[in-house]
């Protein structure tokens, strides 16, 4: 397990380039799977997680390849596929059940492990299964295993009963090669949902209102190969502005899409942040006493659940008390224990925390529980006096790409061992 040190050294200066948008990237990976030439796309960050897609793909018989010039290459020609994964990748990624409705439109049977559970909640996939029974799968679980089978899927019309990020995905994944038209209600609007339709749709499929609560697809006999480009990162962009508001940074990110990231920038400009938005950068100007927010995570346009973590770190050495509500994920405050090494005050009383802003927090050793609560405990260490360790930052390398290089570009004094 690694470890990174991390020493407050002076303000924050500098400018950051925003990696392409990890969530982005994973389902657009999975649906390489749907043609059977060679799709290119680019700004696929360079992560373990993106990598275990890759090793997935693979692994069900696709041509996956990354090159030098940062681009992937995915292929999925007929015959020879492999329609079942092994359990330890499967439960390394859990966005790897996003390969199911591709391999389901186009092979007509799939058998994967049912990812367990994780760190932030059950994570279950009940709204993935229904709605390719809707399209007229036929669904068997046992052993640990969840089998999917039909002869062509059948367009249908399908509800969320919550607008999950990874049911939307999938199901609008399987419908692109459905017989007729499916209708998805209540449908998750994240960006990234409307990233991947933007892809599919260069494949050849029509897809109507992703990114809105209802998306209309008319499904296709068979999708082309396509040249994608990833978005940028918004949750990339938020933690690097609440990086640089909690080490009173003068700093600029690049490569950002501004509209994806509209809560956060609210909620700092609510703290008394001074923000420059261009079309495709954000600069951020140094605050000395900030006030707290009160923050509730909802599915997209709300308050993101992936920020969560973060500001919390930055109420915590605000001025005043902020109250933090987690609707999304039921277990989404692990970087609570961790950030109270650290000094600073926060209650939790089921999926609300109270949170007193103090002047300073104190370095520690702390863990990374999980890739959020990770990057709140490096926020948190700017703004803490002396030395903070962190370990287990292999979940802070799932999610950030070059991470210590991009926070030394703006001046944080981090060692990785
Ligand atoms: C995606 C993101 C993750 C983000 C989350 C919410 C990826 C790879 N991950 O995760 O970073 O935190 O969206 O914005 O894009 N649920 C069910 N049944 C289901 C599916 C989900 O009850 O079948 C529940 C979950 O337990 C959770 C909530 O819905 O409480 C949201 O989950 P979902 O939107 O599906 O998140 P993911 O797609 O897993």
């Amino acid at each position: 397990m690694s470890q990174y040190i991390i020493s407050p050294e002076g303000n924050l200066f500098g400018t950051v380039s925003i990696s392409g948008s990890k969530n982005a990237a994973l389902p657009i990976l999975a649906a390489g799977l749907l043609s059977e030439g060679e799709s290119v796309f680019s700004h696929i960050p360079e992560l373990s997680d993106t990598a275990c897609m890759g090793e997935l793909l693979l692994c069900m018989g696709a041509n996956y390849a990354r090159h030098m010039d940062g681009t992937v290459t995915v292929s999925f020609p007929s015959g020879g596929r492999r329609k079942t994964a092994p359990l330890e990748l499967v439960n390394k990624l859990r966005a790897s059940f996003l390969i199911m409705g591709p391999l389901l439109a186009r092979c007509g049977r799939v058998r994967l492990p049912l990812p367990g559970g994780c760190q932030i909640g059950a994570r279950p996939i009940d709204l993935h299964l229904k709605g390719f029974s809707v399209m007229g799968a036929k669904i068997r679980q046992g052993h640990g295993y969840v089998e999917a089978s039909c002869d062509r899927l059948k367009g249908g019309s399908i509800y969320l009963d919550f607008p999950s990020v990874g049911a939307t995905e999938n199901l609008i994944l399987a419908a692109t090669l459905a017989q007729g038209e499916t209708i998805i209600e209540n449908a998750a609007a994240e960006p990234e949902i409307a990233d991947l339709a933007a892809c599919l749709s260069k494949m050849g499929a029509e897809i109507e209102g992703a990114g809105s609560d209802t998306v209309h697809i008319y499904g296709k006999e068979s999708l082309n190969p396509c040249h994608h480009a990833i978005i940028p990162d918004r949750i990339e962009t938020g933690t690097f502005l609440a990086l640089a508001a909690a080490g009173h940074g003068d700093v600029t990110l690049k490569n950002v899409c501004p509209a994806h990231s509209k809560p956060v920038l609210a909620k700092l400009e609510e703290m008394g942040f001074l923000l420059e938005v261009g079309e495709d950068m954000i600069h951020i100007s140094p605050c000395e006493r900030f006030r707290s927010v009160d923050i509730k995570t909802l599915p997209h346009p709300g308050f993101p659940t992936d920020m969560q973590s973060q500001f919390m770190a930055l109420m915590s050495v605000a001025e005043g008390t902020g109250i933090v509500v987690e609707t999304v994920f039921e277990n989404r405050f692990m970087q609570v224990p961790e950030l109270l090494r650290m000094g600073a005050k926060i209650k939790i009383d089921g999926r609300t925390a109270v949170v007193d802003g103090s002047k300073r927090l104190s370095g520690a050793k702390v863990t990374a529980t999980d890739l959020r609560a990770g990057a709140a405990l490096v926020i948190a260490s700017l703004a803490a006096q002396g030395e903070t360790v962190i370990d287990n930052i292999e979940h802070l390398e799932r999610g950030y790409e070059h991470f210590p290089e991009k926070l030394r570009s703006i001046g944080v004094n981090i060692e990785k061992r």
